[in-house]
This record gives structure tokens, C-alpha cells and sequence, in this order.
């Protein structure tokens, strides 16, 4: 299907609705938003995102100045619109009948509001104008907070009305810019709550800072064991709650290079480590095989070498049949995921749980759980029987944001290895979005 750019699609809704079903194209053009040009979205357009390294924000960050702050903030100021206009532009040129649909809409019209907000601050030049901004950045990063879910469920929902590698390409861009925004406003937040700490340097006493090994959003002595043994007993909690006590866990054993450490977003890393020992737990325990008897372990192997940190997961949990690994990195899914929308009637739910939650007012040991680290854990805590099929492909995506890579190996009848390897030097650039428009 041709894509079409927003100046065209209010001249040709008759074209798009002709080829859509009657009942998908009155409820089309019931909710369609309402496309206005709009010369700023141009002009913001035009303009490249800065990239950034987890290195630069961390030498950025280690030594902080009031006019520093004020820069961060105004780098802030200009980076968040740049780069939601060119997502809304990469939406615009999506094909009408998928804009219409309404998780797809409501995205859009998320971001629209939020780059007219954002796009409307005046340069920051003291604290109070900063105190301001925050309150901008936290209200808007708790509205988006259910973006995640509403984008995977929009493109299941359009199934059909794209090709699945036009889908994939629009989730993957959508996905690594709303991480680096997110990453851009919650890194900005926190340095401001360090800014404010009392234990802040020029303060004196900052081997009292109880945050001393944080700069902002980063840990720097992330450690993948204590990591993976925290992911480790949430999930077993979760799908001990979701299958009932009769069923019978597998332990995780941890192995290798247990004291390696490197810099890094934890609530990336919880992510992706929860996502793997997740599929992992699930793949044994739906094994009739083990019933009654105690299941083998899953077994988690770290490897330090000079640049990277290397986690192998590994399980016995069946493997991936091969009609479902051609479309384990896709968003769209291949025909083995249709049942999966039975699914999706429990998904309002989530959608709700994330829009209620709350941001905690109090000082959480945890930073990350803080500012807009919710809408991820949120994500991270669901119920292992709640599948939107987003988990491997997004886990990928927060691997290669900061320069790491993630592979599954299936064994088929026998067991996967996910191999999740990280830059522990942190100095590649992020890989940004490219202007993915659909037809580039
Ligand atoms: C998002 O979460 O989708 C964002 O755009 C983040 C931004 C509001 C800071």
C-alpha cells in the first residue's frame, strides 16, 4: 500500500476508505485524527537530533554546575521536539485506514500535544525557570506512559493493512526514539534532584551521597549477577502467582565472572534480563514433560572481557519451533500469534494499570523507579500470561541503543541460549531513529 504524507491524506480519505472494509472504514472515519498542517512541525523537522553516548552523559553529569544544569536543561529544550516531529511525521506517512486506528490515534495525538508543549518553552536561564520545566517533563512522561502497549497493540490491530517489514521498521524507530527521549527528560530529572540533594558537591561530604555511584539515570557499578538474581526471583514470583504453588519453579544458577560491573541504565538492563528469564521460566514449566518432577535449572553463564559483558541464558525448555522463528524479532507476528489477540482483550487493563500509576513522591532508593523508569517496570511486572509478543523484539532494541546486541539461539526440542552482550565502555552514540519515513 502506497503511504501516503499528511497534506494528502486530507485530500484522499475517499481512496483510503474505498479499500478498507465498511466497518474498519466508518470506524475510520470516526476517529481519524484530525490532520493539521502545521508549519512549526515543518520547520522542527528539518532539524537533526544531537546524539548522545551513556559516556558523554556520564562525564556530563559528574561534575555538576548550576550553568551546566541550565545547559542540560536546554539541551533538553530543543532535543524533545526535534525528535518527536520526526516521528509525527513518520506517523503521517503511515497509510490513512492505519493512522485511524484508535491505540495508533491516540499516539499521535499524544505526541502532538506534547510537541506543542514542549516546543513552546522559552529558553531556561535560572533554577526557577528549570523547576518549571521539570514539572512539564514529569507530567508528560507520566501520559506516556502506556505508549508502549498502545503501539504494539495498534500495529497487531492493522495486521493486513501493511506489510509486516513497513511495520517493523516504524515499531523499531518509534521504540528508539521514545527511549531516547525518555532517556533525554528522566536523565535531565534526576541530575536536577542531584542538583538539589543536600549531599551535592560542592557540598563536601560526598561519600555520604547515598546516590555516590550514580550520575543521574546511570549506575556506574551495574552488576549483571545481582541483576540477574533480582529479575530472577520477581519473575518466579510472578508465574509462581499466575500457575498456582502446585507448579513447580525452575531455579536460576548463576555462574562465570560474577564481580564484573560496567555503567549502565538499570532499568534497561532489568528489562531485558527479565524479558529473557521470563520466556525462559514460561518455555519450562508449559513443558508437560516436567510435570511432577523438578524442572532443570535455567543457567545463566557471565563473561567479562576488556570491552564487553556477555550474559548467556540458557534453558531446557523445548526451544523455538521453526515456524515461529522466522518471526521472533517481528512486531507484527507471523500466523502462530493470531490467537494471541484473544489475548489482547486483557490488554485495556494494562492500559489502565499504567495510566494510573502514580509517580512516587518520595526518594526511592532506586532512581529508575523514579521519574518515567514506571512505565518500564510496569511493563517488566506484568502477568507472564498477559503476551503482547513485543518482548523479544523491544529487549533487542534496548540491547542496541547502547551499543549491545542481542541473539537467541534455539536448539529445537531441547532448549534456547539468549546471548545479551553489552558495551561496557559506553562510548558509541546512541543508535538513533532514523527519519524512518515509511517510503525512505
Ligand atoms: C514518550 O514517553 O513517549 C516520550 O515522548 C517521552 C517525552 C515525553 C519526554
Amino acid at each position: 500500500m502506497r503511504p501516503f504524507h499528511c497534506k494528502s491524506v486530507a485530500r484522499a480519505p475517499a481512496y483510503f476508505l474505498a479499500t478498507a472494509s465498511p466497518r474498519r472504514a466508518a470506524h475510520a472515519a470516526a476517529v481519524a485524527p484530525a490532520w493539521r498542517p502545521s508549519s512549526a512541525l515543518d520547520e522542527w523537522v528539518q532539524r537533526e537530533a544531537r546524539p548522545i553516548s551513556l559516556r558523554r552523559l556520564t562525564f556530563f553529569g559528574r561534575t555538576l554546575t548550576e550553568t551546566r544544569l541550565l545547559d542540560g536543561a536546554n539541551y533538553c529544550r530543543l532535543e524533545l521536539p526535534t525528535r518527536i516531529a520526526h516521528r509525527l511525521r513518520d506517523i503521517q506517512t503511515l497509510p490513512y485506514v492505519v493512522v485511524a486506528n484508535p491505540h495508533l490515534a491516540h499516539v499521535y495525538e499524544q505526541y502532538l500535544s506534547a510537541f506543542e508543549r514542549f516546543r513552546r518553552v522559552r529558553e531556561i536561564r535560572s533554577l526557577d525557570d528549570n523547576e518549571r520545566y521539570c514539572k512539564i517533563l514529569q507530567e508528560t512522561l507520566k501520559e506516556h506512559a502506556s505508549v508502549i502497549p498502545r503501539l504494539a497493540l495498534g500495529v497487531l490491530e492493522v495486521r493486513g493493512l501493511m506489510r509486516p517489514e513497513e511495520t517493523d521498521k516504524f515499531m523499531n524507530t518509534m521504540l528508539r526514539s521514545r527511549i531516547s527521549r525518555r532517556v533525554i527528560a528522566e536523565q535531565h530529572l534526576a541530575l536536577t534532584d542531584t542538583f538539589n540533594s543536600p549531599w551535592h558537591f560542592p557540598h563536601n561530604q560526598p561519600e555520604h551521597d547515598p546516590h555516590h555511584d550514580t550520575v543521574g539515570e546511570i549506575f556506574l557499578k551495574c552488576n549483571a549477577k545481582e541483576i540477574v538474581e533480582r529479575c530472577g526471583k520477581t519473575t518466579q514470583d510472578l508465574v509462581k502467582a499466575a500457575y498456582g504453588s502446585h507448579v513447580q519453579i525452575p531455579e536460576i544458577r548463576i555462574e562465570g565472572h560474577l564481580n564484573a560491573t560496567f555503567p549502565y541504565i538499570e532499568s534497561h538492563l532489568e528489562y531485558i534480563i527479565g524479558e529473557l528469564i521470563r520466556n525462559s521460566i514460561q518455555a519450562v514449566i508449559e513443558q508437560k514433560r516436567y510435570n511432577g518432577i523438578k524442572p532443570p535449572p535455567i543457567e545463566v553463564l557471565i563473561c567479562e572481557t576488556s570491552q564487553h559483558v556477555i550474559i548467556r541464558i540458557s534453558d531446557q525448555g523445548g526451544g523455538i519451533s521453526n515456524d515461529v522463528l522466522p518471526h521472533l524479532w517481528s512486531f507484527s507476528k507471523g500466523p502462530r500469534y493470531q490467537n494471541r489477540l484473544q489475548n489482547l482483550a486483557r490488554v485495556p487493563k494494562l492500559l489502565g494499570t499504567l495510566q494510573e500509576l502514580k509517580m512516587p513522591d518520595d526518594h526511592s532508593p532506586r532512581e529508575s523507579d523514579k521519574h518515567g523508569g514506571s512505565s518500564l517496570s510496569s511493563l517488566t511486572s506484568r502477568p507472564p500470561d498477559l503476551r503482547l509478543g513485543i518482548g523479544l523484539p523491544m529487549s533487542r532494541i534496548y540491547a542496541e541503543y547502547w551499543a549491545g546486541s542481542l541473539e537467541i539461539h534455539s536448539l529445537e526440542g531441547f532448549g534456547v541460549d539468549a546471548f545479551l552482550q553489552i558495551s561496557k565502555l559506553g562510548n558509541k552514540d546512541e543508535r538513533l531513529a532514523t527519519r524512518a519515513s515509511m517510503d525512505a
